[in-house]
């Protein structure tokens, strides 16, 4: 007979049985189901709501049944449904009646609650931790190639100059930028719902701190119908992971086109590449490719959350069982690019020269040309006109800037000089950006500096659980 079958006279349907089962997914809780349901079974103790013999009967069966299933001497059933009331037979099954107590002042709905949370903040923490390696990879690379002179881009048309460190650096903020918010997400995750029972609390006189400390939640949630009901937690984990998703596939985008033949700016390791069955030559960028694909199914469990919530009223509804296929995939899918990226990163071979190539042509000294002109006195209006005109008799030319005559120059505006060589050469373009925030190597390094910090920061605050 079911636990709950008082009620019932016939046999649940086998479609239903099957149709309604979260045990294929859920039974990734096991270890989160039986840390929380031991840490309830010590409180019913303490509180003298159960007898504390019976308490630790329970804890003892509870750790058995961990260690077999953690050696994998037991079988989960799909009759008992889910994870929660897979565990509460099994423990039935093995200490007999003391183990109908365990269920006292509690139910499955502020149960699965808990359980989720407690996952999420541990995977939390992993992920925050595989984001940091991920962030140090950037670092390394960025600063092997503080002064690798690349072209910068704007509608994919080359604009000006910048270094490949800079642009390696800007991930490094994308990805700090994640790191906040999964860390600003654990705070609301970090919450404690045991003790909202089904929805409205429960008559025991349990002791709700005394749970939260022993599973190392921070606070208690107020409201037991919200906190039966609330997914918010997931929803803004699946978006924070979503924006990593983000981050990784836009810089998957410019690895691919940067490893592709047309750019030729840099080569993916071996390891981190595949080839093709047909075409022998091939070298694919796979992982690039994939892990920007995975971000379109992330995005699909964020949609689907928000779907799965919005209609539901207040408190438990078993809509809310859909919030743990989607969660497990994007936690997954997440630490798994994570994974492969770092690596992936740190192997790669940077073709300077074909950089450089790349931001000496298609004029992207012209603000260079422009500012020129404007420290010789004339409004940048004016020398954005003149420089552009110049632009369009280069092209006529076949020649770049920097390859045009003294005389040349002088025709389109008398203020040029010598010096504009000087002042247009790549190099000279990126040592000026010298701006905070800018391109040129100093400002990089100072960069690259400020970025050692945060990630030490942030090293502790992982070592300190996120708090
Ligand atoms: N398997 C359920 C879930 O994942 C557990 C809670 C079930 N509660 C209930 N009242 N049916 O949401």
């Amino acid at each position: 007979m079911k636990l709950w079958g008082g009620r019932f006279t016939k046999n649940t349907d086998k479609l239903v049985e099957d149709f309604h089962s979260s045990i294929s997914f859920d039974c990734k809780l096991y270890r989160h189901d039986i840390r929380g349901s031991i840490a309830h079974a010590r409180m019913l103790g303490e509180t003298g709501i159960i007898s504390q013999e019976d308490a630790q009967t329970i804890i003892r069966g509870l750790r058995e049944i961990l260690a077999d299933l953690e050696a994998g001497r037991v079988e989960l059933s799909t009759e008992a449904e889910d994870i929660h009331m897979n565990i509460e037979q099994l423990l039935i099954e093995r200490i007999g009646d003391v183990g109908k107590k365990l269920h006292t002042a509690r139910s499955r709905n502020d149960q699965v609650a808990l359980d989720t949370r407690l996952y999420l903040k541990e995977e939390i923490e992993t992920i925050a931790r595989l984001l940091v390696d991920l962030q140090e990879a950037i670092v390394e690379v960025a600063e092997v190639h503080v002064d690798t002179i690349m072209p910068g881009y704007t509608h994919l048309q080359k604009a000006q100059p910048v270094t490949f460190g800079h642009h390696l650096m800007a991930y490094f903020e994308m990805f700090q930028r994640d790191w906040e918010r999964l860390k600003d997400c654990y705070k609301r995750t970090d919450v404690c719902p045991l003790g909202s029972g089904a929805l409205a609390g429960t008559t025991f006189p349990i002791d709700r701190h005394l749970v939260a400390r022993e599973l190392g939640f921070s606070k208690i949630s107020r409201n037991s119908l919200d906190a039966v009901s609330d997914r918010d937690y997931i929803v803004e984990f699946a978006a924070a992971a979503s924006l990593i998703m983000t981050h990784l596939s836009r810089l998957c985008e410019e690895i691919i086109l940067w490893a592709s033949h047309e750019f030729a700016f840099i080569e993916l390791d071996d390891g981190y590449s595949t080839g093709s069955s047909i075409m022998p030559q091939k070298k694919n960028p796979d992982v690039a490719e994939l892990v920007r694909g995975k971000a379109g199914r992330v995005y699909g469990h964020l949609v689907g959350l928000l779907t799965m919530i919005k209609g539901l009223p207040l408190a438990y509804n078993k809509d809310l069982q859909e919030d743990k296929e989607a969660l497990f995939d994007v936690v997954d899918t997440v630490k798994k690019s994570l994974l492969v990226f770092a690596p992936m990163l740190r192997t790669i071979t940077v073709n300077k020269a074909r950089m450089l190539q790349g931001a000496r042509g298609g004029f992207t000294n012209a603000t260079d040309v422009a500012d020129y002109l404007v420290k010789k006195g004339l409004g940048f209006r004016d020398a954005h006109r003149i420089v552009g005109e110049l632009v369009l008799y280069a092209i006529e030319k076949e020649k770049n800037l920097e390859e045009l005559t003294l005389e040349e120059f002088k025709q389109f505006d008398r203020a040029f000089d010598e010096d504009v060589y000087e002042a247009i050469s790549v190099e000279a373009c990126v040592k000026r950006r010298d701006v905070y925030g800018g391109p040129a190597p100093q400002a990089v390094l100072q960069a690259i500096n400020e970025a050692k910090k945060v990630l030490k920061s942030n090293r502790d605050a992982y070592n300190e659980k996120l708090r």
